[in-house]
């Protein structure tokens, strides 16, 4: 059994919750509920009532069916042989509603103030997590999030008319991972309210990201979080935000792979709920986003979806938001993913051009997208069957391609991070090759604000990183209280 899966006889596994239907609640507003799909919207047919469900699988049974599986009840993180879990909804039950159905109720979800359904996450409860209360829920109504028509940027630097960039980072914590971060932590709610499960708190290494939102969360949901954060390797807007909302957090002289096995072994001694992606509850909220651009391009498929990865479990997660509206017929067919590595991170890149021949983690080095400074990413078989199934690519950014493309985008009205520099780098790259069509519709996604990353952006525009040239650098005029002087600046600024 592998070290990080609780044992199967161990009281934190054991215990689990009665039956859903047992357990009928009232509504906040009033109305009684039940835990299933009650269509709400009057356009619709009445449909019968469905009991949807999910569980754990080994991952594996994607390609190998099994008799293996766990109630999402369970605290169980790994397959019995090792290997990552996955969460299986059952497809049977969702199939008795056809893909208008699904459309017209998703779509009717969006921007309502209805609990919790105003979410972008929870507008799509039946496919994310069907069987929790909407009591139990722990939302900031995270998602919904802008898909940004980058026009400007798409004429200047790539000569495209249809480049989008999906602004995942702008919102509650700022980054993409409030997203699974609402799911995790609603479970972790429902376990402690419902069970006797003892759970005394969440716990989670991190590059930054993941960290802000699971205290975040937490808070909300009044439930301890405990943060493993390699020393001074995260940026100090995310630094603070797990310390402002009252995480305990241990800064760690190790880099995040360091932290991700000290956090693994935690867990397997203390009841400790590990939320580092590794979990897959956490990829059921993040594919949200997937259905959220089919969503907002009025169902139509888009030719690109561009992803920066580290740990790999978004890139995965993407592919799955997109193949369940394929298999539930929402759209008729699924984009080709990209993959953008930092290059001094890059041990995907590195298994792709060899053409998948053997895994070899590297140690990575320092990058400026640095919530990507991962060696030994978790979710390596996920990304690798997302590439594989949507004939993906992958490709890699230098530390000047990455903060140049990030520069170019900000001198277009955006205010991107590292992270949307490595993945605009990768279309750039793209579309330089040819791979890309000028024609083609690609989504960029950005995955944090850039607000988190301004020392990054001081450094590049102060032109003072070692070895960069800094091309589209900004620098302040610096001019004396004297107004000669500064209209001598502004005519050579404007000749
Ligand atoms: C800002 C940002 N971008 C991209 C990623 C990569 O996501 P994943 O680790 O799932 O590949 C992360 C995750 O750590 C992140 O915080």
């Amino acid at each position: 059994m592998a070290s990080s899966q609780i044992s199967l006889s161990s009281s934190f596994l054991l215990h689990k919750l009665p039956s859903p239907s047992l357990h009928r609640h009232r509504h906040r507003y009033g109305q009684a509920i039940a835990c299933t799909a009650t269509p709400s919207i009057t356009s619709q047919p009445p449909l019968p009532t469905t009991n949807f469900s999910a569980k754990y699988v080994p991952f594996t049974s994607i390609s190998t069916p099994t008799t293996e599986s766990y109630s999402l009840n369970d605290v169980v993180y790994r397959s019995r042989d090792g290997g990552l879990l996955d969460v299986q909804h059952d497809m049977s039950a969702l199939k008795q509603f056809d893909g208008h159905y699904w459309r017209t109720l998703f779509d009717s979800r969006v921007g309502t103030t209805k609990w919790p359904y105003g979410s972008g996450v929870w507008s799509k409860k039946e496919w994310v997590l069907p069987q929790i209360h909407d009591d139990d829920i722990v939302s900031a109504f995270e998602g919904n999030s802008n898909l940004f028509w980058a026009e400007r940027f798409g004429k200047k630097f790539v000569k495209m008319n249809d480049l989008w960039v999906k602004h995942c980072g702008i919102s509650h914590t700022g980054s993409f991972k409030d997203l699974g971060m609402t799911v995790l932590v609603s479970q972790v709610n429902k376990l402690r309210k419902r069970t006797t499960i003892p759970i005394i708190g969440v716990g989670c290494a991190s590059t930054g990201d993941t960290s802000a939102a699971l205290s975040a969360y937490c808070a909300a949901a009044n439930i301890p979080s405990i943060v493993f954060l390699p020393a001074n390797k995260i940026s100090m807007a995310q630094l603070v935000q797990p310390i402002a909302n009252n995480a305990f957090v241990l800064s760690i002289d190790t880099d995040f792979d360091g932290c991700m096995k000290l956090i693994r072994q935690v867990t397997t001694e203390l009841p400790i709920y590990l939320a580092n992606s590794l979990n897959s509850l956490r990829i059921e909220g993040q594919k949200t986003a997937a259905i959220e651009i089919l969503q907002q391009f009025d169902w139509e498929v888009p030719d690109w979806v561009i992803v920066p990865g580290g740990n790999l479990g978004n890139i995965y997660a993407f592919y799955k938001g997109f193949k369940m509206c394929h298999e539930l017929g929402l759209v008729d067919r699924i984009p080709r993913l990209v993959c953008a590595q930092a290059r001094n991170a890059n041990p995907l890149f590195q298994y792709y051009s060899s053409g998948w021949k053997e895994f070899e983690p590297v140690k990575a080095k320092t990058t400026f997208a640095s919530a990507i400074q991962i060696g030994d990413p978790v979710s390596i078989d996920r990304a690798v069957c997302a590439l594989k199934e949507s004939n993906g690519i992958v490709e890699e950014a230098s530390e000047e391609e990455l903060m140049d493309a990030m520069a170019m985008a900000d001198s277009t009205g955006m205010f991107v991070c590292p992270h949307t520099g490595v993945a605009l780098s990768a279309l750039i790259k793209l579309r330089g090759k040819g791979v890309i069509g000028a024609t083609e519709r690609a989504v960029v996604v950005s995955t944090a604000h850039g607000l988190k990353f301004s020392q990054a952006k001081i450094d590049y525009h102060s032109m003072g990183i070692e070895g960069m040239e800094c091309s589209y650098g900004n620098s302040p005029v610096t001019v004396k209280d004297d107004f000669g002087a500064v209209m001598d600046e502004l005519q050579k600024f404007l000749s």
